[in-house]
C-alpha cells in the first residue's frame, strides 16, 4: 500500500518526479484528437467518470461529470481552467466507495504506479462500466526508430511497462488490448509521436515531457543527441527512415486496454 513518505515533495507518488520534470508538460503533451475520439467511445455512455494519475487532464471527457485524481501538485497545477480540481489521492487507494463511478479511465499512468496490481483493483472495486487504460505495449517498443539511437530510453521503459496482457487478466475476464494509431502530427508529444518528426526529440523540453528520459545518464543522452543531429545533417536519418516523414500513422506500442465487468 502506497504511504505517504515515499512521496516526492510535490506530491508524485509514481517511479517519475514531476515537481523536477513536469512544469511544462502541458506545454508539450496536447490530448490529441484522434486518440481521443477512441476513448470516448471505449468510455461508451457514462456519465460519470474518474480519471486516475490524470496530469493536467488530457483526454479528460467535458460533456461527463469527471472526477481527476492526481498526487503530483505540479501536475494539479497546469490544469486548464474549465477542468474540475484534481483530488491530492492515489491510485492504489481510491478515496471513493464501491461502483460509485459509471467507468474510469487512465492514460499514461498505470506504468508508474508503485503498486500496479493495487491500483487496478482500485478502478474496478469504484467502477461499474468500463476500465479504459491507455499504456504501452512493452514488446512492441522497438518497433520505433528510436531504438537504433537511444536504445537506452526504450529499455527503461521497458522495464517500466508492464505487459498488456497483465492488466488485462488482472482487470478481468472481459478485457480487450486495441491498438492505438499514432497520427503523424500527433498534439501529444510522447515518444513514438515524434516517429516522422525526429527534430522533436532534439529539444530537451519536448524530452523532459515523456519521463523516461530523466532515468537516462547525462552522458547517454548527450551520445543520443550527437548521433541523431549528425545522421539529420548528413542525411543518413532520412535515407533510412525518411519514409515516416509521410506515413499518415504508425502502428507503435500504443494500446488500449478495456475492461467490462
Ligand atoms: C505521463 S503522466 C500522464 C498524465 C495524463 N494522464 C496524460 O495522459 O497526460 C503520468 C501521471 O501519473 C501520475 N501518477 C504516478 N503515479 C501515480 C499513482 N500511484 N497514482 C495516481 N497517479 C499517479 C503522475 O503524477 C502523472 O501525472
Amino acid at each position: 500500500m502506497q504511504q505517504d513518505s515515499q512521496r516526492h515533495r510535490d506530491g508524485s507518488a509514481g517511479d517519475a518526479n514531476y515537481g523536477v520534470i513536469g512544469k511544462r508538460y502541458a506545454d508539450f503533451r496536447r490530448p490529441d484528437p484522434r486518440i481521443a475520439e477512441l476513448i470516448e467511445q471505449a468510455l461508451g455512455d457514462a456519465q460519470t467518470v474518474v480519471n486516475v494519475g490524470a496530469g493536467a487532464g488530457s483526454y479528460e471527457p467535458t460533456d461527463r461529470i469527471v472526477t481527476a485524481v492526481e498526487p503530483s501538485a505540479s501536475m494539479r497545477d497546469q490544469r486548464p481552467a474549465g477542468l474540475p480540481p484534481a483530488i491530492d489521492a492515489v491510485a492504489e487507494r481510491l478515496p471513493f466507495p464501491d461502483g460509485c463511478f459509471d467507468a474510469s479511465m487512465s492514460t499514461f499512468s498505470v506504468h508508474q504506479w508503485k503498486d500496479l496490481h493495487a491500483g487496478l483493483r482500485e478502478l474496478r472495486r469504484v467502477t461499474q462500466g468500463p476500465v479504459v487504460i491507455m499504456t504501452c505495449e512493452p514488446g512492441e517498443l522497438d518497433r520505433f526508430w528510436l531504438a537504433q539511437y537511444c536504445p537506452e530510453v526504450l529499455a527503461v521503459e521497458a522495464t517500466r511497462y508492464p505487459p498488456t496482457q497483465e492488466i488485462a487478466t488482472a482487470l478481468g475476464k472481459r478485457s480487450q488490448i486495441v491498438p492505438v494509431p499514432i497520427p503523424l502530427d500527433c498534439t501529444d508529444g510522447f515518444n513514438e509521436a515524434y516517429y516522422g518528426r525526429p527534430e522533436m526529440l532534439l529539444d530537451p523540453a519536448a524530452r523532459r515531457a515523456c519521463s523516461a528520459w530523466s532515468f537516462v545518464a547525462d552522458d547517454v543522452v548527450r551520445r543520443f543527441e550527437d548521433r541523431l543531429g549528425d545522421d539529420l545533417a548528413s542525411g543518413r536519418w532520412d535515407a533510412r527512415y525518411g519514409h515516416y516523414r509521410q506515413q499518415p500513422s504508425f502502428a507503435g506500442s500504443l494500446k488500449l486496454i478495456v475492461n467490462h465487468i
